[in-house]
């Protein structure tokens, strides 16, 4: 018999969804965005893309990172960041409230507009709007001469390739790195931090393509929960801080691909109401990547363990206080604390596509959903 591929399975590479494909796609485009961008010596980011001359850096006073959906998530996880290595006031905005909202933009604003497509109707009014009240804009895109690439003053390419399924995985985790990469920019521009820590963080993200294969490899425990679980009406996404802004993007996936409600909360946040909601079963996924953070987030696991949840846990390597009280534990490779959402979001990705699997939704084209919302 022959084996007749067609070209669409073909260009799966012999995974059953091109969303499978662009997960374990990560390590090669993680590695390839940073490709050209970290000096030979490894203590320097080389941004040439970048056309601010050293005094328009040095006069930037406030960061706005816009963007839609995925791409929007990326920018939370680019505030804290930012906020933490340039120390730059950093606002996140959804572009479709952005564009509406009469926002205080000036000609030292940075605006930082996010778009896998770079065709997104909210995204691109954003830039424009940004553009006409005199701020300086900087687009992170994926796909080369997109109107988002046209129209921005700079663009730092992400080289995810071409991303198939309305779930976007690559995309985010390469949107990640150019947001690290801008970030060691500015810091290093601004002197905001010492040259041994840029070159140690620099180090990690080189290295860190290496572990998220390793979380790759390690896809057995999520498949056996999304077996478990794929049957749940709601789930819980918790987290504090980075960790926080990672449980926003697993929640999306897991809505938009498995149709399952799912809601994703600032820890800190339950007992102020959410924690009515958490009833025998309900599964919690509780992100405890953040060391300074760990002992809030067992509390937080506690709590609603109390309310007899069903706890699957995401943490570092060597945090294993979380077994006492989670019911299950996925470990991440101890990374640095910055980086950790490039690694801690894989399995949230893999969990929402098994989930999907197992309830035989159409995983790369789900309901409603089109891959880029060229429309408002
Ligand atoms: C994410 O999985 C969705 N497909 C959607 O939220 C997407 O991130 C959003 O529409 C933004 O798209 P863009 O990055 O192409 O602008």
């Amino acid at each position: 018999f022959e084996v007749t591929w067609d070209a669409e399975e073909a260009e799966k590479g012999g995974y059953e969804h091109f969303m499978l494909k662009e997960i374990h796609e990560q390590p090669r485009v993680i590695r390839d965005t940073l490709k050209g961008r970290i000096s030979h010596q490894g203590d320097k980011v080389i941004l040439d893309e970048i056309n601010l001359t050293p005094q328009q850096i040095k006069g930037i006073k406030k960061i706005i990172v816009t963007a839609c959906g995925t791409a929007y998530h990326a920018g939370l996880v680019g505030k804290y960041i930012i906020e933490q290595l340039v120390r730059i006031p950093v606002e996140v905005d959804i572009a479709s409230e952005f564009r509406y909202r009469d926002p205080i933009v000036d000609k030292d604003t940075l605006v930082v507009v996010v778009s896998q497509s770079g065709e997104t109707a909210d995204t691109l009014a954003a830039l424009r709007e940004a553009r006409r009240r005199g701020a300086r804009v900087v687009a992170i895109t994926n796909v080369i001469a997109s109107s988002v690439a046209r129209e921005a003053d700079d663009i730092i390419y992400t080289w995810a390739g071409p991303e198939i399924s309305v779930a976007s995985t690559k995309a985010y985790t390469t949107q990640l790195v150019a947001l690290y990469l801008l970030a060691l920019y500015l810091a290093q521009e601004r002197n905001t931090l010492a040259a041994g820590n840029i070159t140690e963080i620099l180090n990690e993200l080189k290295a860190i393509y290496t572990k998220a294969q390793e979380v790759l490899d390690n896809e057995q425990p999520i498949k056996e929960f999304a077996e478990k679980y794929h049957q749940a009406e709601d789930t819980f996404f918790i987290g504090r801080g980075l960790d926080y802004a990672v449980a926003l993007e697993g929640s999306l996936k897991l809505k938009e691909i498995s149709y399952i409600h799912a809601e994703a909360y600032a820890a800190g946040e339950l007992k102020h109401g959410t924690l009515a909601l958490i009833v025998e079963n309900i599964p919690v996924i509780a992100l405890a990547t953040q060391k300074s953070l760990f002992e809030k987030m067992v509390s937080n696991i506690k709590e609603v363990k109390a309310r007899d949840a069903s706890v699957i846990a995401l943490a570092m390597e060597g945090h294993t206080e979380v077994e006492k009280v989670a019911d299950q534990v996925i470990y991440i490779p101890k990374t640095h604390q910055v980086l950790a959402p490039i690694l801690t979001v894989i399995p949230l990705q893999l969990l929402a596509y098994y989930m999907s699997v197992c309830r035989g939704c159409d995983v790369d084209k789900p309901r409603n959903l089109a891959k880029s919302v060229t429309v408002e």
